[in-house]
């Protein structure tokens, strides 16, 4: 681990080389940031929590023919993963109006969708992550028009599992990004992470608004009990997989 080359940090997590060069080493960190990092904190055993999750859900999805780039843990907050090319586009799916689809549109929070929203945005730290049209996609190159009806039909077969594996969980599945990457192969795989970071996941168990957030609403908004709530997550995901 000391001498591996560090190829890339990021706000939540840190990229390492291994000596195959196929392979990744992902350290997932208990940093925290929000609103493009203006917020910044920590979650205690977030980093452990989040690797945990995400390769629990990578190997599940994996197992109903989702390809990922997830291999495995070496320790409880690293992952090795497949050496892929990360489009730079943040795909969010949304099956019940919250964030910033409120903010733009003025829907009202928790409004059910009739249908999933899959939206598209830049992944650019500098220009602030902005939503993007498809025209823009190809304009900027980002992907071909092929390449990004095979992300749309993926992420939406994502969200119809995630969405039915968290009913189980007794959790509600709002909304989450993803990511996807290339691999030598040409491949396209889902990549990143899907954890309470990058998901609005809502307690069935709760009613009150504030009570039921389990994910990172709670420290972008000072709720407090982010680390239980992240806990909880993981409690609930682990025993439905039976792990
Ligand atoms: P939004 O409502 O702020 O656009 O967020 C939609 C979903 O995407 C939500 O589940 C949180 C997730 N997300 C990230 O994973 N990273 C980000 O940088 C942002 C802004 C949102």
């Amino acid at each position: 681990m000391s001498q591996a080359a560090k190829l890339y940090e990021g706000k939540a997590k840190i990229l390492y080389a291994t000596a195959d060069p196929e392979i990744l080493l992902t350290v997932y960190k208990d940093d925290a940031t929000a609103f493009n990092a203006q917020k910044r904190g920590q979650i205690k055993g977030k980093g452990e929590i989040n690797c945990q999750i995400t390769a629990a859900l990578f190997a599940w999805l994996g197992s109903k023919d989702i390809p990922t780039h997830y291999l495995d843990c070496p320790e409880p907050n690293q992952m090795r993963v497949k050496a892929v090319e990360i489009i730079p586009i943040e795909v969010v799916i949304r099956n019940i109006a919250a964030g910033s689809l409120c903010r733009q549109t003025g829907l009202p929070e928790g409004k059910i969708l009739a249908t999933p929203l899959v939206e598209y945005y830049y992944k650019s730290d500098e220009l602030g992550d902005p939503l993007l049209t498809r025209d823009r996609i190809f304009l900027l190159d980002l992907v071909t028009p092929e390449r990004l009806a095979e992300i749309e039909k993926m992420a939406r077969e994502i969200n119809k599992n995630l969405q039915s594996f968290f009913d189980k969980c007794k959790i509600t599945l709002v909304d989450f990004k993803l990511e996807f990457g290339i691999d030598r192969q040409q491949n396209l795989l889902l990549a990143d992470e899907i954890s309470p970071d990058t998901c609005r996941l809502w307690d069935q168990k709760q009613n009150d608004p504030q009570s039921r957030v389990m994910d990172k609403d709670r420290f972008r908004k000072d709720l407090g009990q982010v680390e239980n709530a992240y806990q909880e997550v993981q409690q609930r995901v682990l025993t439905q997989l039976k792990l």
